[in-house]
């Protein structure tokens, strides 16, 4: 391939914008007006008390013409609800017997701030459920911990919502972003089974996402995604390139609500999040067999 028709490439340089600042107009935004949403999930009471999505309204799921397979659901949680799976992605996914990154020891850190922590400075990512390894691309069924009750829930059910009725998940990477962190472009192919759709749940700062098709000359939709938008891959999707060329500040908004006086415990997120992005990842492995029919 020659250098010029790597689109894909040539978008995320411009986005990564380390020599010239990128223009963000043509950046999808779903809190602006005037892009229509053309499928709405209805959650049941008990989906949105459990998973933390607002509940009473259906919720909005946008297709993209150029994106066959590509949806996207802005943020359906409520500001506890964010709080919870931000809560989540940093005490509790990064535990041990989890690995993550970092060979530092995970800190029970309940005064002062995260961010002093060495733990904190230096975790990028974490897996949960069966691992990836990141060196062999595969994932060995015999390295495993428990994939989290509650994610395997907010997946499942967003799925069923969405008419995969016989989706499993079975790993997840939760990503951490600095604020100059960036991801390259890839596919994610590691898994058996690309039939299956993969979900990614963002919270903190905002990333500009981009997402192109099954080669690098296709050039990418760009799209910023906030805390709590979640992307679902599927179909054709499932095996696009996609990449996070930018992390840019949310302003003063923030759908996690603001810092409360006296709640220490969730201060001390807050103050990870004003500077941070955290990305949930959540994908089904393997093939189900004949015998499992999970659309019952
Ligand atoms: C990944 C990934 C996207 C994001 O972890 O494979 O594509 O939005 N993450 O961080
Ligand atoms: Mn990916």
């Amino acid at each position: 391939m020659n250098g010029n028709s790597d689109l894909f490439k040539q978008e995320f340089k411009y986005y990564k914008g380390r020599a010239v600042r990128p223009d963000l107009s043509k950046v999808i935004d779903f809190e602006k007006r005037g892009i229509k949403s053309s499928i709405f999930l209805e959650p049941t009471e008990a989906d949105c008390e459990r998973l933390g999505f607002i509940s009473g309204s259906k919720i909005c799921c946008y297709e993209f013409p150029a994106n066959p397979g590509l949806l996207v659901v802005p943020n359906p949680f409520t500001v506890d609800g964010q709080r919870v799976w931000i809560s989540k992605c940093l005490r509790c996914y990064p535990m041990p017997p989890n690995p993550t990154n970092t060979s530092t020891a995970f800190p029970e850190v309940s005064h002062g701030s995260l961010q002093s922590e060495p733990f904190y400075r230096n975790l990028r990512w974490t897996t949960l459920g069966l691992h990836h390894d990141w060196n062999s691309k595969l994932y060995d069924p015999e390295h495993r911990s428990p994939f989290p009750e509650c994610l395997k829930e907010l997946a499942t059910r967003m799925a069923h919502l969405m008419g995969f009725c016989d989706y499993r998940p079975e790993a997840a990477i939760v990503n951490y972003y600095a604020m100059d962190s960036t991801l390259g472009g890839h596919v994610d192919h590691s898994e058996s089974d690309h039939t299956q759709p993969l979900f990614s749940v963002s919270f903190g700062q905002t990333a500009v996402f981009l997402i192109g098709g099954s080669s690098r000359n296709v050039r990418p939709t760009a799209m910023f995604l906030k805390s709590g938008d979640v992307v679902v891959m599927t179909g054709e999707s499932r095996l696009a390139y996609h990449a996070v060329p930018l992390v840019l500040p949310r302003g003063d908004d923030k759908p996690w609500g603001g810092t409360a006086t006296g709640d220490e415990a969730w201060n001390l997120l807050a103050d990870y999040v004003s500077n941070h992005r955290i990305n949930i990842n959540v994908r089904q492995v393997f093939p189900l067999d004949k015998s499992e029919n999970l659309c019952t």
